[in-house]
């Protein structure tokens, strides 16, 4: 009996609870040190959230009183803070005297900047920083800080590698299932501020009424943690659920048939964000179905959100299949006209690069070119084309490599465009696909967390250093030992470079197999679309190899700016990165190394394999300093990412020796 109690104790204490994924990077609800005293002023729901959030997740570490107040609290408002640049939803986290007491005190303009300044503070802390000293003050560059769902209402997630999607329509709107509090508290921890429910490859029923009640139930339980809710919308809906006979936005029973159902969105959800609309894209419904603009589309819907606040993201994610331009030309041809055609609530959605959320594409030429439209940048954290679930590829390098891209207008970055300082747009937005799902972990894997996490760091301030944003989640993700954070930040800032080199180095892309896009394909050809043959983009033959987009091919470069444009001209000046992106070159062009193209391709492959297995060797090391679950997975995972990072390269390998008939050279790694 007594054993017996024994075990039972053992197992009710037992770690796994507090060791398995479910927590995120939000894991320290056992104070140290017992309860640090927490005092509120006022009182909204999101106030009362932030000083719950601080009482389970503060560690204590500090005996000084922590007080979460309104700016506009009179207490705070003596104190003559400095806090109009903090905007709506900034914070200020310091040292202050109140009632004549020292305390540290949280505030904000709003109760959503002091759910975010105790947030920052519990990161803080999280990370190894004090509570006695602590001085945070930031507001958001971003306005919009939105993640996509590519969630369909059968439950499924299109391009999900989690699971099902999160929302369980069944039973919604009644039942409320409390995990999607846990969501959009993660979510208010890094900032994120929206969410587009739905895939945008959308079916019309989502904007029927039982589902605008389940979307409203969704709204109830994300609004105190300063999250709206936004649909993705099917340009034909006003067809499919409306009865009309055409979509045609220049029909006023087509604009009158969405100012209805924007009224009647916004009388459910007051503060429905707006749609996202995917058109004329990949078999989607739009505008250019009736000869009209995909201005026109966007602006008869903003006309329709606009009464009530709402805006639209227009994504920008256009190619046809009876357009023979090279790919990677469309979206700019097609938008780059519309500058200044949009209304003042559109934002036009522009992935990072121009083919499709590929291993490395150079930046997207539309960033620069629309200098009168607010652009939103949309960033894919689902990893479609990187290895999906189980290889680890940390993405916070391939975020920051293309914010801080300069666009050949004097100074100008991405980032500043997408943050609108270029142009002073207030408008602004990111968008991120998500890679969230019903797995216990969220994401499938202990370091696709990672990815959500750095999305959201960097959509609050795309300025911030990815090395830093790996750190500080490591830290709340496994604890703040040293010996656990330099290999998992060194395995993170390693580990997406490895999958450009073992999946297609020097600006190779869409090599991936058919469909499912996992694992390698360059061989493919015979698909009916011409640009989904990964033979369109490599374009390797006996004699060279590589996609030329300068005047002697399609002429890409030229949709960059003149200063931008001159280095991609040239294979010399052209980042050796972006290589065979802009050129097509000889398997014996010499590279900057001295080494011929081909010896350099093959050593990048093998680059990449090697990387993968000193991952798993310094993940080996840290059997005994991480807890069991999340070790033993990971380890799984990077022996699947070390097989198949071999297939991957050996498959290329030979393929492109079958077009080219060189041997390997000297020294390479033989195929297994
Ligand atoms: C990719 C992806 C599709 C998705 C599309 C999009 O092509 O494979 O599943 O629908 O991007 O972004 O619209």
């Amino acid at each position: 009996r007594a054993s017996a109690m024994a075990v039972t104790a053992a197992l009710l204490t037992a770690p796994a609870a507090a060791e398995d994924g479910y927590r995120l990077w939000l894991r320290s609800d056992a104070p140290a040190e017992g309860p640090i005293a927490i005092s509120r002023l006022g009182d909204t729901p999101t106030l009362r959230l932030a000083e719950a959030e601080l009482r389970r997740d503060l560690p204590a570490a500090a005996n000084l009183p922590v007080v979460v107040a309104l700016a506009s609290d009179p207490a705070v408002s003596a104190l003559r803070l400095p806090v109009a640049e903090l905007g709506n939803e900034g914070y200020l986290v310091r040292p202050s005297s109140i009632g004549g007491r020292q305390v540290l005190l949280i505030t904000g303009n709003t109760d959503r900047g002091v759910l975010y300044g105790a947030f920052a503070l519990i990161r803080h802390v999280a990370s190894g920083g004090q509570v006695a000293n602590a001085t945070l003050r930031s507001a958001p560059k971003v306005k919009l800080r939105v993640l996509n769902h590519w969630d369909n209402l059968d439950g499924t997630v299109e391009r999900g590698y989690s699971g099902e999607s999160l929302w369980d329509w069944w039973k919604l709107p009644d039942y409320r299932d409390p995990r999607y509090t846990d969501y959009a508290r993660a979510n208010a921890s890094i900032g994120v501020n929206g969410t587009v429910l739905n895939n945008v490859n959308a079916k019309a029923d989502s904007l029927t009424a039982p589902y605008i009640a389940k979307a409203a139930a969704l709204a109830d339980v994300f609004r105190p943690w300063g999250i709206r809710v936004y649909l993705s919308a099917r340009f034909s809906a006003p067809i499919e659920i409306g009865g009309l006979k055409t979509a045609d936005p220049r029909d006023p029973a087509v604009a009158a048939w969405w100012k209805a159902k924007a009224d009647e969105i916004y009388r459910a959800i007051p503060d429905f964000g707006g749609f996202l609309v995917k058109a004329n894209s990949e078999g989607q419904p739009g505008p250019r179905d009736y000869g009209a603009s995909h201005a026109d589309g966007a602006n008869m819907l903003a006309a329709a959100v606009k009464p009530h606040g709402g805006i639209v993201m227009w994504r920008a994610f256009v190619y046809a299949d009876t357009d023979p331009e090279d790919r990677a030309k469309q979206a700019y041809t097609e938008f780059k006209p519309l500058d200044g055609k949009f209304a003042d609530n559109v934002l036009v959605q522009v992935k990072n690069g121009a083919i499709d959320f590929q291993p490395r594409e150079p930046f997207h030429p539309l960033f620069g070119a629309m200098p009168k439209t607010p652009l939103m940048m949309e960033f894919q954290i689902t990893k479609e084309y990187l290895g999906q679930a189980t290889h680890l590829a940390y993405l916070g390098p391939l975020f920051t490599e293309v914010l801080e891209a300069k666009t050949g207008r004097g100074q100008e970055t991405v980032a500043s465009v997408v943050d609108g300082e270029s142009e002073n747009h207030q408008l602004t937005g990111m968008a991120g696909v998500a890679n969230i799902g019903d797995d216990r972990d969220w994401t499938g894997g202990t370091f696709n967390q990672a990815n959500w996490y750095a999305f959201g760091r960097l959509a609050w301030d795309p300025s911030l250093d990815s090395a830093a944003i790996a750190r500080e989640w490591a830290q709340q993700t496994f604890g703040t030992d040293p010996r656990v954070i330099g290999p998992v930040v060194d395995m993170m800032m390693r580990s997406r470079e490895a999958v450009v080199d073992y999946t297609g180095p020097f600006g190779l892309a869409h090599l991936m197999a058919t469909g499912h896009h996992y694992g390698p394909g360059p061989w493919v050809s015979e698909l009916q679309r011409p640009e989904w043959n990964p033979v369109y983009y490599h374009r390797a033959d006996r004699q060279g190899i590589g996609f030329d987009r300068t005047r002697t091919g399609s002429n890409a470069v030229a949709q960059y700016a003149p200063a931008v444009a001159k280095l991609y001209a040239s294979p010399r000046t052209t980042p050796e990165s972006e290589l065979l992106w802009f050129h097509h070159l000889p398997w014996d062009y010499r590279l900057k190394s001295g080494e011929t193209l081909w010896d350099g391709m093959v050593r990048r492959y093998d680059r990449g394999v090697a990387t993968v297995a000193a991952m798993r060797r310094e993940w080996d090391g840290l059997r005994a300093l991480v807890d069991t679950e999340r070790w033993e997975k990971t380890a799984a995972f990077l022996a699947i990412q070390e097989r198949e990072a071999r297939w991957w390269r050996d498959a290329s390998l030979s393929y492109w020796q079958s077009v080219n008939g060189l041997p390997l050279p000297a020294g390479a790694a033989p195929p297994e």
